[in-house]
């Protein structure tokens, strides 16, 4: 195949579904036939990691070598210094499997200070473009399908690197004034960011999450996201479901949930159709 499609999902609020959504539409893309790579860059609480059930490993595999090369360490200017001292695949070390086929490189405590530190870099392109480095020279060689990435869910140096080397925004949004304000904020803020550097980061997906379809504001919400994001708003939304919560809880996707319930079905299916989605967005646009 040959292409690494990324996309970051992002929204400048917290608990819309951002974690939820990159975990599922990373399994979603894998059962599409896909080799996915999940990078969480969402905050040391290693929530992604959580999600698959792996983070209590991880941690003690931190805890027994503090100077394990981390998701952190990639945004150091040192880094290409240790990747060659770590040998021919300096990426296997970051890299932790899953039992959901998908790969996943987790946070790391590294990632509280990581804002500060890349806000003393002066130059606002190198500092901008570290994890875009990073990627293009080490990630981009494993010939990975999809990589998807988690951000914090608000605007700083951090999430600024993963909007710059994914260029597709995947923005989780519930059914509510402030996501529909929020939403219009991103998109406000990608152009900017796109005028000021010549850039083409895209609000590719929006995707409803949380839809309680059984209330009429919902159905108002969601039919005002269609008109506003015509071209970028998921095919189907995804339900309000007590599995998808459960399920995280468990370590797992709703994906490897046994028993699913009707909305943990439905769930499923309107994250395969996002993926599709998402891949047809991936074709159309080259970036490069
Ligand atoms: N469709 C859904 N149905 C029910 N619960 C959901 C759904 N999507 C997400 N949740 C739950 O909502 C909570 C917030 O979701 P999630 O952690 O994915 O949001 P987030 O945007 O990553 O939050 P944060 O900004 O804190 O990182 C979690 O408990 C999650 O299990
Ligand atoms: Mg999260």
């Amino acid at each position: 195949m040959g292409t690494t499609h990324r996309a970051a999902a992002f929204l400048d609020k917290g608990g819309t579904g951002k974690t939820t959504t990159i975990a599922h539409l990373g399994v979603a893309f894998s059962e599409l036939g896909a080799d996915v790579l999940l990078i969480d860059l969402a905050g040391k609480q290693g929530d992604l990691a959580k999600h698959f059930g792996v983070w209590d490993t991880y941690q003690e595999q931190i805890a027994a070598d503090e100077a394990w090369p981390n998701i952190a360490t990639v945004f150091d200017d040192s880094w290409s210094t240790i990747a060659e001292k770590l040998g021919s695949d300096p990426v296997a070390d970051l890299i932790i499997e899953t039992d959901e086929e998908v790969d996943l490189i987790p946070a790391h405590p590294g990632l509280d200070t990581l804002d500060a530190t890349l806000g003393n870099i002066d130059d606002a392109q190198t500092r901008y473009s570290r994890l875009t480095q990073f990627l293009d020279e080490y990630v981009d060689p494993l010939e990975y399908d999809v990589v998807l990435f988690d951000l914090p869910g608000l605007t700083n140096n951090v999430s600024y690197n993963g909007l710059w080397a994914a260029r597709h925004v995947i923005a989780p949004v519930e059914m509510g004034p402030f996501e529909a304000k929020q939403a219009e904020a991103l998109t406000t803020d990608l152009a900017k960011i796109n005028n000021q550097f010549g850039l083409n980061i895209t609000l590719t997906l929006v995707l409803p999450n949380k839809v309680d379809t059984r209330t009429t504001l919902a159905d108002e919400y969601l039919a005002e996201f269609e008109a506003t994001y015509p071209t970028a708003i998921a095919p189907t939304a995804i339900p309000q479901s007590q599995d998808i919560r459960n399920a995280a809880q468990q370590g797992q996707t709703v994906f490897a949930y046994g028993n699913p319930s009707k909305t943990a079905e439905q769930a499923r299916a309107a994250y395969t159709t996002a993926a599709d989605a998402l891949w047809t967005h991936f074709k159309e646009t080259t970036h490069v």
